[in-house]
């Protein structure tokens, strides 16, 4: 099948396109690579260096290459950024899904995977959030990739342009960059590897729902062909707080003891975040999410090999 992948340069993206292209799969990339890195494309991919919110660019290359599907992981995923700069986070996030979408309907592309997110879409949850809970955005983010969830809707009925749209949680895995905020599995990595203090942010207490970037990936590849019309949680349920997390980790690097700073929250940041998965496990058939021991030993597995 002919896909395009946006954001394939970058850490959910770029798991993505390995697996289509492993699947035989004619993958194509667009990316811009603000947070993405080219050594993260696939050679058996075709790539472009592009911005999404450049529709002129993009037109020509929807013409020539008729896609069958999109995969739409790119976006500006900052949250303080988002704040600082709410006009850039439109023009990317929803002026660029507007654009894809646009091009889908004018090329006769039947389908777009869409990458959204739960912390933001449903804010603090102290038990785990399923679908049926109102959205409730508070940052400019979570207000653009909401606004997108309706723009899929509309172009869905308008234009039959099939959709579904996945709600992640705090994802993580090998290639997740230390740089920002989100990736927080990374940044302790990376501090545990070259031997640099941590932050433990709202006094470690913080817990999140920690979603391994494999069981992401396959929520989007079960999307292919099931889902039209569906949104869905991806998330494990379970909670993991930023001290439990820092404490898993911290076993895989025996020899670091260095006492982490305990820190309040961050404006903005939510105390606890936790999604509801069920019902994709139940729509797609699939088993169970992998559990957090197994996706962070991977995960360190893979950052101590790229060190070496
Ligand atoms: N990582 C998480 O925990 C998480 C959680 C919920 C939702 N998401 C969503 O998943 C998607 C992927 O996130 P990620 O963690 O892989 O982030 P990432 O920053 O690693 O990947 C995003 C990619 O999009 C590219 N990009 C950004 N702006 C672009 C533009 N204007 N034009 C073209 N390319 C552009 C970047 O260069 C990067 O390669 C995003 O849509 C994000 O909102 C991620």
């Amino acid at each position: 099948m002919k896909v395009l992948v946006t954001g394939g340069a970058g850490f959910i993206g770029s798991h993505l396109q390995d697996t289509l292209v492993e699947m035989g799969h004619d993958v194509t990339v667009f990316d811009d690579l603000s947070t993405g890195f080219g050594k993260n494309l696939n050679s058996k991919a075709k790539f472009f260096k592009i911005d999404i919110s450049n529709q002129k660019k993009m037109i020509p290359i929807f013409k020539k290459e008729q896609f069958e599907l999109i995969f739409h992981t790119a976006a500006q995923i900052d949250v303080r950024k988002a704040s600082d700069d709410p006009y850039r986070d439109a023009e990317v996030n929803i002026l660029g899904t507007i654009n894809l979408l646009k091009n889908a309907a004018d090329f006769n592309v039947r389908k777009m995977i869409f990458s959204s997110t739960g912390g933001a879409m449903y804010g603090n949850v102290e038990e785990p959030a399923n679908e049926q809970k109102m959205p409730d955005p508070k940052s400019p983010y979570g207000i653009s990739k909401y606004s997108d969830e309706m723009y899929l809707r509309f172009f869905g009925d308008e234009y039959n342009v099939e959709h579904t749209i996945l709600r992640y949680s705090n994802v993580y895995g090998p290639r997740q960059s230390s740089k920002g905020e989100a990736g927080v599995v990374a940044i302790f990595i990376n501090n545990m590897t070259n031997l640099k203090e941590s932050i433990l942010y709202g006094f470690g207490n913080m817990v999140r729902d920690y979603i391994f970037v494999e069981d992401v990936v396959e929520a989007n590849i079960l999307s292919m062909n099931n889902g039209n019309k569906c949104m869905y949680n991806v998330g494990t349920g379970k909670k993991t707080s930023v001290k439990e997390l820092f404490e898993m980790i911290k076993t895989y690097y025996p020899e670091y003891n260095i006492e982490p700073t305990i820190k309040d929250r961050r404006p903005g940041e939510l105390t606890s975040s936790v999604l509801d998965g069920k019902v994709l496990l139940r729509d797609y058939d699939k088993d169970d999410y992998i559990p957090i021991e197994i996706g962070i030993k991977k995960t360190v597995d893979w950052f101590k090999k790229e060190i070496k």
